[in-house]
C-alpha cells in the first residue's frame, strides 16, 4: 500500500478502531478456557478480539490463517492482525542461548542462526518476534543473562546488530523474514541486586558510554520496533519515560518504529507508584510515545476517555496508529496478510538438514576451555565415560525456546552413538550399539538428578519422594562406570529452569547432588574432563583446580550434543570466548572487565592494605571476559603502530597490527581482542575498552598478521557537554587473545 493510501486509511477509521490497533492480545484468548493475565474483566475478550491489533504466541500456519481470516472479514476496514512470538534463539532448530552466541565472537553466525529462526517461525506464522535482547548484563544473579551476548557494549551491538539482520534479511515483506524487536530498553540488565523487574540506577554518562550502545547499533541495523523495560530507570518506569523513548529513542537515535511495552508493563506503573490507576498510566504511556500496550487493558479501557477530556491529544493516537499501520504495510500484510505462513512449506524447512549444519557449527563456536591440563582434551582414551545429568538430557536450551520439540535435540550420548568407531552402553550391562570393528567403548551413567529436592524452578518447587533412593542407585552406577574408564566426562549443569525471565538467584553455585556427584567422581576417575551446562556465570567452587579439563557448554540447543562432541574428540578445536566475567564468587557481583582503576588501584604484587580490594577474594574475575583457550598455542608480537599521533583535525587513522603465531602441533582459530584506554580524560574512563575483533585460523607453525584501524571515534566518551567527543592526550592500545593482555603501545590524540 503506498504511504498516501496508508494516510487515507487511518482517516477513516473510528476512534474505537483506531485505540484498538494499540492493543496487544495474549493469544490464549483463543484457548478455550484459558486463563489470561493482563485483563481484569472476562467478558471484556469477545469484545476486544475483534478488534486489538495484534496477538502474541499464537503459532501454527493453519491456526494463524484460520484466526486472520476471522478477524479480517469482520474487521470495519480489514486490517490484518499482526502475530508476535519470543523466538529468541530458535523456533525449530534451535541455536546456542544468546550468552553462549556472544562466546563465539562470531556476529556472522548469529546472522546465519537468525535468519534460519525467521524462516522457520514465518512459515509457522509469525511476523515479528521479541529478539534480540540487547540488554548488558554484568551481574550473575540476573537469570536473564543468558539471553543476552554479555557485558560488552561493542560484542552486544555487533551481535545484535547482526541478529536484528538475519531476522529482517533485505527487506521484511520478504515471507522468509521477521520484524525483529529489540528489548528491553532501557537499562534493564542493570536490575538493583540482580533481581529481576527491580529498579535500575545508572548515571547518564553509565547509562550512555556503556547501556545504550548495543540498543542503538540495533536501531541502526533497522530493528523495525522496541520494547520498553519492566524496570525504572532513576526513578522513572520505562513505558511512562518520556525523556527517554521520545528524546532518546526517537529524537537522538532516530527510531521511527513501533515502540511496544513489555508484558503489562503499562498496568505495572500503578504498583511502581508511578501512576493513580490504568487510566494515568494509559496517559503516561501514550505521552512517552509507547504505541502498542502488551496484555493489559490500559489502552483499550481509557484512551478514548482520555481523549474526549481533551487529557491528551488525538494526534499521539494518530502517530502511534500509523506507525503500527506502517509496519503491517512494510511486512506486506494489506497483500499477503498470512506473511507466507503455510503448513506445507513449515514442514518442508523445520530442522532442516542445513539448518541442523549451522546449528552445530554454532555450538562448536561457543565452547569455551577454561582448563586443560596436560592437553587431557581432545580425548585419546578409549574407554570413555559419559557421567551426570547432561549425559543423555535432551533439554539443552533455554526456557526461552518456546516451540522447539526436545525430541528432535541431539543429546550428547546421541551424538557419541553415532560416531563410527564408537560402541555405546548405558551403565554396565546394557548395550545400545555394538560391533567388534570399532575401538572405543563409550558408557553413560546419570550420576544424579539434576536439581536438589525442595529446588525453587520457575513454575514451582521441584520435590521428589524418592529422592535419596533415586540418587544413592544413580552414583552407585556413576561409581561403577567410572572405575572402568580411563575418561570421565562429567556433564553437570543449572536446569532449564534455573535461568531466563524471573530465575534470580543469589547463591550461583551447581546443586549440591551435583556437588556431591563431582566430588565422587575426582576421587575415582584417572582423568576428569568437567563440562558445565549453564546459562549464567556460575561460582566453581572447587571444580577448576580439581578438574582435568573444563568446558563451557552454555544451554546449546538441538545440535548441542554433536556439536560438543565435535570438539571433545577433536574434530574441532575450541575457539569460544567468554562474553562476560566468571567470578570467583556471589560476592563480587558485579564484576566486569571495562571498570575504572579506582584512585587506589590494587598493586599486582605486594603490600595491598588499604587499596581496593577484598580480604577473601581477588578483585578480579576467575576467568576473565574475552577468554578462552584452544587446543593449540598461540604467540603474539609486540603492538606495532603505523603512526604514533591521530590528529582531530585530519581525521588520519593508526594501523596497529601483530603477528599471530601457532606454536602448537594443531590447526585452531584464535580470536584476537583490541582494547583501547584513555590515559587521561575530564572523566575517569574505563582500565580498558573492547573496540575491535577478528578471529584468525592458522595452521601449527604458521604465522598471521592482525590489524585494527584506530580512529578519533573509537576514542569519544560520554563528555561533560553531554555528547559523545573524544578528548587530546594519551591513550594505550592493547592487543591480545583476551581482556587481561598488557601486551600495549602508546599513542596519542592531537588537535
Ligand atoms: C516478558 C519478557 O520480559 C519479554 O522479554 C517478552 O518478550 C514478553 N514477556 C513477551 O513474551
Amino acid at each position: 500500500m503506498k504511504i498516501d493510501d496508508l494516510r487515507l486509511l487511518l482517516d477513516d477509521m473510528s476512534i474505537e478502531e483506531k485505540i484498538m490497533q494499540l492493543v496487544q492480545l495474549p493469544g490464549a484468548v483463543y484457548e478455550s478456557g484459558a486463563a489470561v493475565t493482563g485483563l481484569s474483566d472476562l467478558s471484556l475478550f469477545e469484545k476486544y478480539k475483534k478488534l486489538a491489533g495484534s496477538l502474541l504466541g499464537v503459532r501454527g500456519a493453519d491456526k494463524v490463517k484460520a484466526i486472520q481470516d476471522e478477524y479480517m472479514a469482520a474487521h470495519p476496514h480489514h486490517i490484518p492482525l499482526l502475530f508476535m512470538l519470543d523466538v529468541i534463539h530458535g523456533h525449530d532448530t534451535v541455536f546456542p542461548c544468546p550468552l553462549g552466541q556472544g562466546a563465539t565472537f562470531e556476529p556472522e553466525v548469529s546472522r546465519k542462526g537468525a535468519a534460519i529462526q525467521a524462516k522457520e517461525a514465518a512459515a509457522d506464522g509469525i511476523q515479528v518476534t521479541f529478539s534480540p535482547m540487547v540488554d548488558l548484563v554484568r551481574d550473575a544473579r540476573w537469570g536473564r543473562v543468558v539471553e543476552s551476548t554479555g557485558e560488552d557494549p561493542y560484542l552486544n551491538g555487533e551481535m545484535a546488530s547482526a541478529m536484528v539482520k538475519g531476522y529482517q534479511g533485505d527487506s521484511v515483506s520478504d515471507k522468509e523474514h521477521l520484524a525483529s524487536c529489540v528489548k528491553h530498553f532501557a537499562g534493564y540488565g542493570a536490575s538493583e541486586a540482580g533481581r529481576d523487574y527491580n529498579s535500575v540506577e545508572l548515571s547518564e554518562y553509565t547509562l550512555r558510554d556503556k547501556y545504550l550502545k548495543g540498543y542503538k547499533k540495533a536501531i541502526e541495523a533497522g530493528a523495525k520496533l522496541v520494547m520498553s523495560s519492566f524496570n525504572t530507570l532513576n526513578g522513572i518506569p520505562s513505558s511512562g519515560n518520556k525523556w527517554l523513548m521520545r528524546d532518546v529513542l526517537r529524537d537522538e537515535m532516530g527510531f521511527e518504529g513501533v515502540l511496544i511495552s513489555d508484558w503489562g508493563a503499562i498496568g505495572e506503573m500503578v504498583p511502581w507508584g508511578f501512576a493513580k490507576d490504568l487510566k494515568d498510566a494509559a496517559r503516561l504511556a501514550i505521552e512517552a510515545g509507547v504505541d502498542i500496550d502488551m496484555c493489559t487493558e490500559s489502552y483499550a479501557a481509557n484512551l478514548k476517555d482520555l481523549i474526549e477530556s481533551g487529557d491528551i491529544d488525538v494526534k499521539l493516537l494518530d502517530e502511534a496508529v500509523f506507525r503500527i499501520l506502517n509496519l503491517k504495510n512494510e511486512l506486506g500484510l494489506f497483500e499477503d496478510p498470512y506473511h507466507g505462513a503455510s503448513m506445507e512449506r513449515y514442514e518442508e524447512i523445520r530442522l532442516s538438514k542445513e539448518s541442523r549444519e549451522v546449528a552445530r557449527d554454532a555450538v562448536r563456536k561457543s565452547l569455551v576451555l577454561l582448563e586443560n591440563r596436560d592437553d587431557t582434551l581432545p580425548i585419546k582414551e578409549k574407554k570413555i565415560a559419559l557421567i551426570g545429568p547432561y549425559a543423555a538430557e535432551k533439554n539443552l536450551h533455554s526456557s526461552w525456546a518456546l516451540s522447539l520439540d526436545p525430541e528432535k535435540t541431539v543429546t550428547l550420548m546421541e551424538a557419541a552413538g553415532e560416531s563410527d568407531d564408537v560402541n555405546l552402553f548405558i551403565g554396565m550391562n546394557q548395550g545400545i550399539s555394538a560391533s567388534a570393528n570399532r575401538d572405543k567403548v563409550v558408557r553413560v551413567a546419570k550420576g544424579s538428578t539434576i536439581l536438589d529436592n525442595d529446588s525453587t524452578t520457575v513454575i514451582g518447587t521441584y520435590t521428589n519422594d524418592n529422592f535419596d533412593d533415586e540418587n544413592a542407585s544413580l552414583l552407585c552406577e556413576a561409581i561403577e562406570v567410572s572405575e572402568w574408564a580411563d575418561t570421565v566426562v562429567l556433564c553437570l549443569g543449572e536446569g532449564i529452569g534455573q535461568s531466563g525471565e524471573s530465575t534470580s538467584k543469589t547463591n550461583i553455585t551447581l546443586p549440591e547432588i551435583q556437588m556431591e556427584l563431582f566430588y565422587e567422581m575426582r576421587r575415582r576417575a584417572k582423568k576428569l574432563i568437567t563440562l558445565i551446562f549453564t546459562g549464567r556465570p556460575l561460582d566453581f567452587e572447587h571444580i577448576p583446580e580439581l578438574s582435568d579439563a573444563l568446558l563451557i557448554c552454555w544451554r546449546p540447543g538441538t545440535e548441542g550434543g554433536h556439536g560438543i562432541w565435535d570438539i571433545l574428540t577433536g574434530r574441532f578445536s575450541p575457539s569460544g570466548k567468554l562474553p562476560m566475567s566468571l567470578p570467583y564468587t556471589v560476592g563480587q557481583a558485579p564484576v566486569y572487565y571495562n571498570a575504572f582503576a579506582t584512585g587506589r588501584p590494587k598493586p599486582t604484587v605486594g603490600q595491598s592494605s588499604f587499596t581496593t580490594r577484598y580480604l577473601d577474594c581477588p578483585n578480579e574475575a576467575r576467568y576473565p571476559f574475552g577468554y578462552g583457550l584452544t587446543y593449540s598455542k598461540f604467540e603474539i608480537s609486540k603492538v606495532e603502530l603505523s603512526g604514533h599521533a591521530i590528529s582531530k583535525a585530519s581525521g588520519n587513522t593508526i594501523t596497529a597490527s601483530v603477528t599471530v603465531t601457532n606454536t602448537g602441533v594443531t590447526a585452531a582459530t584464535q580470536t584476537v581482542q583490541l582494547y583501547l584506554r584513555d590515559m587521561v580524560a575530564t572523566r575517569v574512563r574505563p582500565v580498558k575498552e573492547l573496540k575491535g575483533f577478528k578471529k584468525i585460523r592458522l595452521l601449527p607453525g604458521e604465522s598471521g598478521t592482525v590489524s585494527f584501524e584506530i580512529n578519533e571515534e573509537m576514542l569519544e566518551f560520554w563528555t561533560l557537554d553531554n555528547k559523545f567527543d573524544s578528548e587530546c592526550g594519551e591513550f594505550k592500545v592493547f592487543i591480545g587473545f583476551d581482556s587481561t593482555t598488557d601486551n600495549e603501545a602508546e599513542f596519542i590524540l592531537d588537535i
